[in-house]
Order: structure tokens, then sequence, then C-alpha cells
């Protein structure tokens, strides 16, 4: 459990491969309409992250580092959900958010949002969601998983979260 009360995990990684493996876990909890937040440096991993939860949704094209656009989307498999893929990081200002629909992001339909620098949409973010910080030491990334908002999807996120990421061969 974390300061604040809420729960958190954290997860320890050394290779992208094991993020990779994190990110599977994570997909495997989602639901329509869920919103994660990805804190961290440069080169943090929260775009490897991103590639391992579009691997556990099966979606369409590979995740990258959206370069100029600020926004992928994948589409989903069939039955499955598709993926928002979205990237502060370029962010010109408050206006640009506008003109992107941030909102819309914010209230995914058949698909999730991942974003990364959310801290650069200040305030405009959902109350419920998955806040996801990537923490260097040395080469070992440590990924603290925390849940915002509503209790239910805290625990859906969280709840043996630990155990669910698959054993390393
Ligand atoms: N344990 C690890 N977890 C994640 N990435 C790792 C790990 N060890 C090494 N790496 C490497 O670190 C880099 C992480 O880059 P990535 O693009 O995922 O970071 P990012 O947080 O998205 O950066 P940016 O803020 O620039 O978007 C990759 O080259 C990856 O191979
Ligand atoms: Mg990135």
């Amino acid at each position: 459990m974390s300061g604040s009360g809420l729960p958190s995990v954290t997860i320890r990684s050394e290779s992208a491969e094991r993020t990779r493996a994190v990110g599977r876990a994570i997909a495997r909890r989602l639901r329509a309409g869920d919103v994660i937040l990805l804190h961290g440096d440069l080169g943090a991993g929260k775009t490897t992250l991103t590639q391992g939860i579009g691997q556990g949704l099966l979606v369409n094209g590979a995740v990258q580092s959206p370069t100029f656009i600020l926004v992928d989307e994948h589409g989903p498999a069939p039955g499955g959900l598709g993926l928002h893929h979205v990237d502060l990081y370029r962010l010109s200002g408050p206006g640009q958010l506008e003109s992107l629909g941030f909102d819309e992001y914010l209230d995914p339909h058949g698909a999730v949002t991942v974003i990364e620098w959310p801290e650069r949409a200040g305030d405009l973010l959902p109350e419920t969601c998955l806040a996801v910080t990537i923490g260097h030491e040395g080469d070992v990334r440590l990924i603290t998983l925390e849940g915002w908002g509503d209790p239910g999807s805290t625990r859906r996120w969280l709840e043996g979260i630990l155990e669910a990421v698959e054993p390393e061969n």
C-alpha cells in the first residue's frame, strides 16, 4: 500500500522483454474505457511497456514512439480492444490538446488509452485511471502501478498482478 492509502504494486524489471511481459499482464486486466498514465524520464521504458500492452491486446500494427504525431491508434483484434497510444512529449500547449480531441481519448469506446508524458496535460486527466511510474535503478527498472479513483477498477488492475506476470524462461 502506498502512503496515500491507495493500493500500489511495484514490479522489478531487468530487461525490456520483462517490461513487455508486465505490459502483457496489465493488458489481460483491461476493459474498454480504461486509461493508463505512464510516468517516467526519457528512456525509462514507457513505450516498451506499451508494446507489451499492445501484444497482450493483440492489436494491429507495431507500437512505436509516435514521432511527429501525438497519437497512434491501433485497431483491435476480432472481439478485442483497440489501443490509443498518446505521447504528449512534443505537445506545444493546451490549444493542441483541443485540436487533438484529447477529451475523446479520456473516454475511449471499445478501446483503452495509454498516455506517455501525461503531466503535459495538466489537470485534464480522468479521476479513475491506472498510473504507472517507471523509475531507474542502474539498469533495473522499478515499475510502480497505482490505481486512482474507482476502487473496483483499482482492484481489477492490481490484485494478483505480480503473480500474473509470465515467469521468465
Ligand atoms: N528493464 C527495462 N525496461 C524497459 N526498457 C529497458 C529496460 N532495460 C533496457 N531498456 C531499454 O531502454 C529503452 C527504453 O526506451 P522507451 O522508448 O521504452 O522509453 P520511453 O520511456 O518511452 O522514452 P520517451 O520518454 O523518450 O518516450 C529501450 O531502448 C529499451 O530496450
Ligand atoms: Mg516513449
